[in-house]
């Protein structure tokens, strides 16, 4: 494995510096809870991913248990599929030593007619310290926090936001570049359905990065001027002196009727292979949040490729920085 990429090497080096870290502050964060990036300010931001950065080495190790949050119950909300985001709640919840309680919405009584505001209110009922929910629609998260107790985690509302997600994101950015302000990212594909891409957007700017939008019109916002990044309508033209290509999946399943032509003509034009990656710097992070459409919006071998592609320490850092947001938060 090349020095570039070897997350070894860098959890190496992170236990050295640790040493001379100050601890994670969790005390007087100014949030009751995580509904979006809109909401946080640079300092919140930075915050979450120096306390996340204490976990990186920490889950490395054989007992991976900090019990901070012991007694405390974490209910997972989840009326979308999830693999990475509940499954790595459930993990963070757990190794904090929290309750983590996965309700399974075709067997709760939501399938019996019950609305999404009494099913909070019943699980609040019962002392949830915190709530991580996932929802077809916007604003759902911002809903459940009017009338719950509890801390609610927004874990996807529609095409609004997923800001663990962009945390995740900027953990690992920073993991390998060591800094967010100036480094350059193309945000490729179907940027119209994306609550990663809003949620990447609004956090990058805020960090000082670059960002710059590639994908075809009918998979751009109405407004994507409005968005405040550059925008490119070929990965020539985006992928030109990117530090990072962050891909982002076809949703095919927000998608009524016709937005690209067919699978093939797409991956020609707009997907990621190692020809289209050359026109990025040579050190260039391929990033995807996951679930992968192989030959769809990123050829399969670049995805597996552990000398250019991080998507699978995504994955990793996304429960060091989930249990950052539930000590903060709870
Ligand atoms: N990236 C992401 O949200 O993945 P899941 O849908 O598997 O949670």
């Amino acid at each position: 494995m090349s020095g570039i990429f070897s997350l070894k090497q860098r959890i190496g080096d992170l236990l050295g510096a640790q040493r001379r870290l100050p601890p994670p502050d969790y005390s007087g964060f100014p949030h009751k809870h995580l509904l979006g990036i809109e909401e946080l300010e640079a300092s919140d931001i930075q915050r979450i991913l120096d306390c996340a950065e204490h976990y990186i080495a920490r889950n490395q190790q054989q007992d991976k248990k900090h019990a901070i949050l012991k007694g405390r119950t974490l209910i997972n909300l989840f009326f979308e599929s999830s693999t990475r985001t509940r499954t790595s709640f459930e993990i963070a919840g757990k190794r904090l030593g929290m309750d983590v309680v996965n309700i399974s919405i075709a067997a709760s009584s939501v399938s019996k007619g019950e609305t999404l505001l009494d099913t909070a209110r019943s699980l609040a009922a019962m002392h949830a310290d915190a709530i991580v929910v996932r929802h077809a629609e916007s604003g759902v998260a911002h809903m459940l926090a009017h009338h719950v107790q509890g801390a609610v985690i927004n874990g996807g509302d529609g095409a609004h936001e997923h800001p663990t997600q962009a945390l995740l994101d900027a953990l690992t950015i920073r993991f390998h570049k060591g800094r967010l302000d100036g480094v350059r990212v193309a945000l490729c594909g179907d940027i119209l359905h994306s609550r990663v891409a809003r949620s990447n957007i609004l956090l990058l700017k805020k960090m000082g990065a670059s960002v710059v939008m590639v994908a075809p019109s009918t998979l751009l916002p109405a407004t994507p001027q409005s968005f405040g990044v550059d925008i490119a309508r070929s990965m020539r033209e985006g992928l030109d002196g990117a530090d990072v290509v962050m891909m982002l999946r076809v949703q095919h399943e927000r998608m009524e009727g016709k937005f690209v032509p067919s699978v093939r003509e797409y991956f020609a034009r707009f997907g990621l292979d190692r020809t289209r990656l050359a026109y990025a710097k040579p050190d260039a992070l391929v990033m995807h949040p996951g679930p992968i459409n192989r030959g769809v919006e990123i050829d399969g071998d670049l995805a597996d490729d552990v000398e250019r592609s991080v998507i699978l320490q995504q994955v990793e850092l996304g429960v060091a920085v989930r249990q950052a947001v539930l000590e903060l938060l709870v």
